[in-house]
């Protein structure tokens, strides 16, 4: 079977993912209140938001998919395209740029073999930028899967990917 057919069977909400939007729904003040809470929900259980299931909430919610739209991608850590096992955020705000983020992506990505916005081939990691962390006081930082990293230097990336080698070493 396809992948497409596959995901045409695949429910743009199941009935898990709908108990508990229905479950935050039911301490808010009206439906769109929980739209984030909704976006995780479903991300918790995919690892991202399918275009299919942004309109399924949307329509849960009574708004309109563009609203919808408009806050996932307004809030950065919901992921419209699908990712790895792992999400690598790396922080390029303005002090974690000063302290070297910059640096900081190119050992990464020569670690893992991928650049910002890229997907391992083992579909292990996804690389991200993302805007400030809010722990400047520790920058340069990273967030991989629900870890936050702070201070990171090049050396720290040998125990946070333990075992990703370097090519060519
Ligand atoms: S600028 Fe990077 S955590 Fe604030």
């Amino acid at each position: 079977m396809s992948d497409e057919m596959t995901a045409s069977l695949i429910p743009a909400l199941s009935d898990s993912e709908l108990r508990e939007i229905d479950e935050e729904i039911s301490h808010a003040p009206y439906r769109s209140a929980v739209a984030i809470d909704a976006l995780k929900i479903v991300q918790a259980h995919r690892g991202w938001v399918s275009d299919e299931s942004l309109r399924a909430i949307a329509r849960h919610l009574q708004m309109s998919a563009d609203e919808l739209e408009g806050i996932a991608t307004f809030y950065n850590l919901i992921f419209r395209r699908p990712v790895g096992e792992q999400v690598i955020l790396l922080c390029n705000s303005i002090t974690c740029w000063i302290k070297g983020c910059d640096k900081l992506q190119r050992e990464v990505s020569e670690r893992l073999g991928i650049s910002l916005g890229e997907t391992s081939s083992d579909n292990r990691f996804t690389l991200l930028p993302v805007t400030c962390l809010g722990a400047c006081d520790k920058a340069p930082v990273m967030m991989v899967g629900d870890d936050l990293h702070e201070d990171v230097t090049p050396e720290a990336l040998l125990s946070i990917f333990p075992g990703e080698e370097e090519p060519g070493a």
